[in-house]
């Protein structure tokens, strides 16, 4: 009905898509789809065994191992691609972890927990911005896309750091996007709902519509070739995630409370 926010990614041969956080999970999955359809790759994150073992099973892919909290690491990367490739089409950035305390057990002792955090998620992505942004601005075309989550929509418990990093992220993509738009560029948010990785195995919580990295990878490489500005999924869940957006806090309160009970016992 509306034309996409986005311009559609029509044809991915040749490509030439950044992703950092490619080492496993969502990252690794989309990087295997991309590349089976015709894409050149550069995958990064800091375990530079397994982007290697994950390379090894890929067409058309470098290793550029990197810490995103690291940000003359995060530059020297992106120049020696830019050089490399002469410009990026894409960059998708997959970084993060999950490691969050009950705020009943916030201490000083917690504080490193939440600054690794918000470092990885948020900082990183303002590292890989600084260091791509005036390339792509410059060449007037290309995207960057960044895996947020359902986590940002609204306040959640026990997710003190986590879910604060993903709202910020949510919100700062529709900065860039009104501002970058207008330049050529295209900013997606992908916004998951639970998804089977190394990040939430062994959790402790229950994890409604969990879907396989391969079913998230499917749907985010679908959303980029249609041009959509967010990406969420699955649907049944993400579109009732949204409603709660929209209620009253008292009432989104009282429902919260009621499902999440079993995680304060
Ligand atoms: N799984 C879910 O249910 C879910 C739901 C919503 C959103 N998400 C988001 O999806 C993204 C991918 O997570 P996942 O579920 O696929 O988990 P995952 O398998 O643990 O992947 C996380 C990726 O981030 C990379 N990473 C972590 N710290 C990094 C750092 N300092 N520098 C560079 N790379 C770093 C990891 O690589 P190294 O360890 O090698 O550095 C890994 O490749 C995350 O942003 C997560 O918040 C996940």
């Amino acid at each position: 009905m509306f034309p996409p926010l986005n311009p559609p990614i029509r044809q991915w041969t040749g490509y030439r898509i950044w992703i950092i956080g490619a080492s496993s999970g969502i990252g690794a999955a989309v990087a295997k789809q991309l590349a089976d359809k015709g894409a050149r790759l550069a995958i990064s994150g800091r375990r530079e065994n397994e982007l290697r073992q994950l390379a090894r099973t890929i067409n058309n892919t470098m290793v550029m191992p990197l810490d995103i909290t690291d940000f003359q690491a995060v530059q020297k990367t992106a120049t020696d691609l830019e050089q490399a490739w002469g410009g990026i089409d894409l960059v998708l950035v997959a970084a993060g972890i999950f490691q969050d305390v009950a705020v009943s057990h916030f201490s000083p002792a917690g504080l490193p927990a939440v600054k690794q955090n918000l470092n990885i998620q948020l900082t990183g992505f303002y590292h890989v911005l600084a260091a791509v942004l005036p390339g792509l601005i410059k060449q007037q075309s290309g995207g960057l896309a960044v895996v947020s989550s359902v986590a940002g929509y609204n306040g959640l418990p026990h997710a003190m750091s986590y879910a604060p990093s993903k709202a910020a992220l949510n919100n700062l993509c529709e900065g860039l996007y009104l501002e970058l738009h207008p330049l050529g560029l295209a900013i997606y948010r992908i916004c998951p709902g639970f998804v089977d990785t190394p990040m939430t195995a062994g959790s402790h919580f229950p994890m409604p519509a969990l879907i396989t990295a391969n079913q998230a990878a499917k749907t985010i490489v679908a959303g980029l070739e249609r041009g959509d500005f967010e990406i969420h999924f699955p649907k049944h869940f993400t579109r009732f995630l949204k409603i709660l957006q929209w209620l009253p806090r008292r009432l989104y309160f009282l429902l919260m409370k009621t499902a999440t009970r079993r995680l304060d016992s």
